[in-house]
């Protein structure tokens, strides 16, 4: 073993917020965390992953800033759209089937695939019998998924996203607008939970139908990917489903065999 001092220095500061703030990403993949960690350093003058240690431990209010750039909230109202049209088409019509639904939105960012996902339940006539939960890690991010305002000059990616999605009305009922950002429906707002939990950290907490969680296993390493994924196959109903990332998959996961794929290109799962 013959690690850079870099490379030490990386895990020594992983070590420390976990054990002061218990935010634990120590098994995160560890080339885009070092990357993100080291414009942490620029802005904040450090020299090193010690001296920004050094800072983390005795500020404790500079913890919200270092989680903004340990964290990546990069997101689109009907991101790949080909995955919402599969879920309207494969998955909804069996959703039909339960007189309730729960739908667990896992490591929302800022609410766009949640609200995706309320659009196409209301469309779909789910969503008066579902309670969705929204959690992440990043409390500034959940306070923004709960206000559902967006930048106004990402409507037009999000219009054409909700087209290709198979949407059936004009995307522009669901949101009013003002000046430079939009604001989405308050009735999409009506059955949601948000709230902060981690898929590294904390517990299963309620028996899910379908788990959309996209874009976030792509940043764990392949063992903490299985922590997660273990979560996904507590957390669900049997029969229920799990839709992941397009740059994700089950495929290596000690779970594998707990699934069955349902749309593989879409990255839908069903647990059997
Ligand atoms: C790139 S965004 C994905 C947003 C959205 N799911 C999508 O696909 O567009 C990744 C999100 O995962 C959250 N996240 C990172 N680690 C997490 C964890 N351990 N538990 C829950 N959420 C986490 C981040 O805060 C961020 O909001």
């Amino acid at each position: 073993m013959n690690l850079k001092s870099e490379d030490i220095e990386l895990g020594l500061l992983l070590e420390a917020i976990y054990l002061k703030y218990g935010y634990d990403f120590r098994n995160y993949s560890r080339i885009s965390l070092k990357r993100r960690l080291r414009q942490a350093c620029e802005k904040l003058n450090c020299r090193s992953f010690s001296m920004l240690q050094d800072l983390i431990l005795n500020n404790p209010d500079m913890v919200t800033e270092i989680l903004s750039f340990m964290t990546i909230q990069v997101s689109e109202m009907f991101r790949d759209p080909l995955y919402y049209k599969a879920v309207r088409d494969e998955i909804i019509p069996l959703l039909h089937t339960y007189p309730s639904l729960r739908i667990w939105v896992a490591g929302c960012s800022y609410g766009e695939e949640f609200y995706s996902l309320a659009i196409l339940f209301k469309e779909e006539g789910l969503f008066d019998r579902t309670i969705f939960y929204c959690t992440d890690i990043n409390n500034d991010a959940l306070d923004k998924a709960k206000k559902g305002v967006f930048e106004f000059e990402k409507i037009k990616d999000f219009t054409r996203n909700y087209q290709m999605a198979g949407g059936k009305k004009s995307f522009s009922e669901y949101y009013t607008a003002s000046y430079d950002s939009f604001i989405m429906d308050k009735s999409l707002r009506q059955n949601v939970v948000f709230s902060d939990h981690s898929l590294v950290t904390d517990k299963v907490f309620a028996e899910m139908h379908f788990i959309s969680c996209r874009n976030v296993l792509i940043y764990f390493n392949r063992e903490l990917q299985d922590v997660a994924i273990g979560l996904f196959n507590d957390s669900l109903v049997r029969n229920g489903y799990l839709g992941i990332g397009s740059k994700e998959t089950l495929q290596f996961s000690a779970y594998y065999n707990s699934f069955q794929e349902v749309n593989r290109k879409e990255r839908l799962y069903k647990k059997i």
